[in-house]
């Protein structure tokens, strides 16, 4: 019990970097000796030093004999920014590690924990691992893929429908699902939208309902035909804004929109007017960019959904019925979901699927 009464306060301190700290996990370690709290350090951004070696700078000679909590096991390699936190452990003084999980990174993976225990020090490890592998599902999944973990996120009424008109925009869900949509974009480093989306919502794409840093935001506009006047090629910061189009589009529609500095990409496309979802993934992952939230239309969802390159869905029920408008999934696709969690919002349910494995 103790130890996950610790543990869930390393997750909690971890949390305090959400969006800041990408690629890299979020961490968060706290010193205890003969049950009394001695210090508290999390990973703060990307670069800075680790959540452990906070923890250790904060406690001083006070570590001599703590135990280290920590919800990711300690790095040993050197190939970074920051120092290794093993050798700062051992050199500390330290009696006992716990950890939740290991790191997957395979400069670590188990590496970390053999060297504590090679130095005497006791490592328990698995304390409450599924949270901690849910906490960090983005590091997890892109240190060993090197594409973005997907989300694709739908707000629908109870038939499905996510507008009641074509062409149309009619808002779904009320203010709470809303607020719950920018905790979202706050957590992942990019979102991604198609062209008739932006022509017929005009979306911000940014995060206002909270306190919070913007994501990338990406829309696919293969013929590049977008009007400029819309909102996201006219924000406070434009470099967030990507453009995936295809090649040989206007070039001085392609230059105006550089030099107002939205940032443009040119794809092969695929045949049917389309860049392939492998490749957008594939040139994300080299970007650094550890998580995707796909915010719609019908034509973007399906063609994730479809061709199996996603990982989770996020489905905002409103107690709606539109009997017509547009579906959010425009053909079926094989694969097999399982409901992970579900929320009331307000008039609102969120419901999370995730792929049975
Ligand atoms: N309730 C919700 O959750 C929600 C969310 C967002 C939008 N909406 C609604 O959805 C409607 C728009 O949906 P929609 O299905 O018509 O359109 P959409 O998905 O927003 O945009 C489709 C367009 O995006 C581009 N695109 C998509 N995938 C691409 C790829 N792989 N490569 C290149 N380009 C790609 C294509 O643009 P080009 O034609 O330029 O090639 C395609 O025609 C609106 O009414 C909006 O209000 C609802």
């Amino acid at each position: 019990m103790e130890h996950e009464k610790y543990m869930r306060r390393c997750f909690e301190l971890a949390r305090r970097a959400t969006g800041l700290v990408s690629p890299n996990p979020l961490v968060g370690s706290l010193l205890v000796k003969d049950g009394n709290l001695i210090s508290e350090g999390w990973h703060r951004e990307f670069g800075s030093p680790h959540a452990e070696a906070e923890a250790l700078n904060q406690a001083g000679a006070e570590s001599a004999g703590c135990d280290l909590y920590c919800n990711l096991e300690p790095c040993s390699h050197t190939n970074k920014k920051t120092p290794p936190c093993v050798p700062h452990i051992i050199g500390s003084g330290i009696k006992r590690v716990v950890i939740s999980n290991r790191d997957p990174n395979p400069d670590v993976n188990g590496e970390g924990i053999l060297k504590l225990r090679e130095a005497g020090i006791e490592v328990i490890e698995g304390i409450l691992e599924d949270e901690g592998r849910e906490l960090n599902k983005f590091f997890f999944h892109f240190i060993t893929k090197r594409t973005p973990y997907v989300t694709v996120k739908i707000a629908q009424t109870l038939d499905g429908k996510i507008t009641s008109c074509e062409g149309k925009q009619t808002r779904i869900t009320g203010v709470d699902a809303l607020r719950d949509v920018h905790k979202l974009r706050n957590s992942y480093d990019a979102v991604l939208v198609g062209s008739k989306t932006v022509s017929i919502d005009d979306p911000q794409l940014n995060v206002r309902r909270i306190n919070g840093r913007n994501p990338i935001r990406i829309v696919l506009d293969c013929e590049l035909n977008l009007p400029l006047d819309r909102k996201i090629f006219n924000s406070r910061d434009p470099e967030k804004t990507w453009v995936f189009t295809g090649k040989n589009n206007d070039a001085e529609r392609i230059e105006k929109l550089k030099a107002s500095g939205v940032r443009v990409f040119e794809f092969d496309s695929d045949g049917a007017n389309c860049i392939g979802i492998c490749h957008i993934l594939k040139f994300l992952g080299e970007q650094n960019i550890a998580s995707l939230l796909i915010e719609g239309g019908a034509g973007t969802f399906t063609k994730f959904l479809s061709a199996n390159q996603f990982d989770e869905l996020i489905v905002y029920h409103a107690p709606l019925f539109f009997a017509r408008g547009v579906t959010a999934i425009l053909e079926p696709f094989e694969t097999v979901l399982k409901p992970w969690s579900v929320r009331i919002l307000g008039k609102d349910t969120k419901t999370v699927f995730k792929k049975e494995n």
